[in-house]
């Protein structure tokens, strides 16, 4: 069966665009997109696509967590992706999908939760930098690592050329991340588990 996803966005939506790309075959289906910002590119990429997307007015976490559940609750999601979803998401809400919501975030969680996250990286002189997909909980980017991405950070990078060299390695991760748990490669039964074992480290993706 199909996995349904229904993918948060605030902004670019590159992230969705790589989910898309990648459907065809692959075990999940993107059938809704919703954004708190009703100029995000993704927005427009949903609809260039014929997914159907909405726009959520998320002045105030109350009413905004509200129209996105509304929304839900006719979406029937079986998994929620957030995608470059700039708000935090109350207990209330993520407890109501536990487990069935994930973030893709541009560090190695858990350094280095937040925004700017590649010039930080910069900053404290790290050798690696890097993406993770982790479940989303009521904090910024914390609930548990389900995979990782890693790049080298060479002597002439920018934030600029990481976020460059970056992105095409999150999206990998994220399609690969979202087809595990299409698959039943990665499950949440008494906790995370890759193969059936528990998943006592992040899956690392290697190419
Ligand atoms: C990505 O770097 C993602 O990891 C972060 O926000 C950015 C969103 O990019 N959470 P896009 O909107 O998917 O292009």
């Amino acid at each position: 069966m199909t996995m349904r996803l229904a993918v948060f966005i605030s902004g670019r939506g590159s992230n969705l665009a790589a989910l898309l790309g990648a459907q065809k075959n692959s075990g999940y289906q993107v059938v809704h997109v919703i954004s708190n910002n009703a100029q995000a590119q993704g927005l427009e990429i949903a609809h260039e696509n014929g997914v159907n997307n909405s726009h959520v007015l998320w002045k105030e976490r109350d009413s905004g967590e509200k129209h996105a559940l509304a929304l839900l609750e006719t979406i029937q999601p079986d998994l929620i992706v957030l995608a470059g979803f700039m708000k935090v998401l109350s207990a209330e809400f993520v407890g109501r999908f536990e487990n069935k919501i994930i973030n893709i975030h541009p560090s190695l969680l858990p350094l280095y939760p937040g925004l700017n996250t590649h010039q930080r990286v910069l900053d404290d002189q790290q050798s690696t930098h890097g993406a993770s997909v982790h479940v989303v909980d009521d904090q910024l980017d914390h609930g548990q690592v389900l995979s990782q991405t890693r790049i080298n950070i060479e002597a002439n990078d920018t934030a600029a050329t990481l976020s460059e060299r970056l992105i095409e390695k999150e999206h990998r991760l994220l399609i690969k991340t979202v087809q595990m748990i299409a698959s039943g490669q990665l499950s949440c039964d008494n906790g995370w588990r890759f193969e059936g074992e528990p998943l006592l480290k992040p899956w690392v993706e290697d190419t």
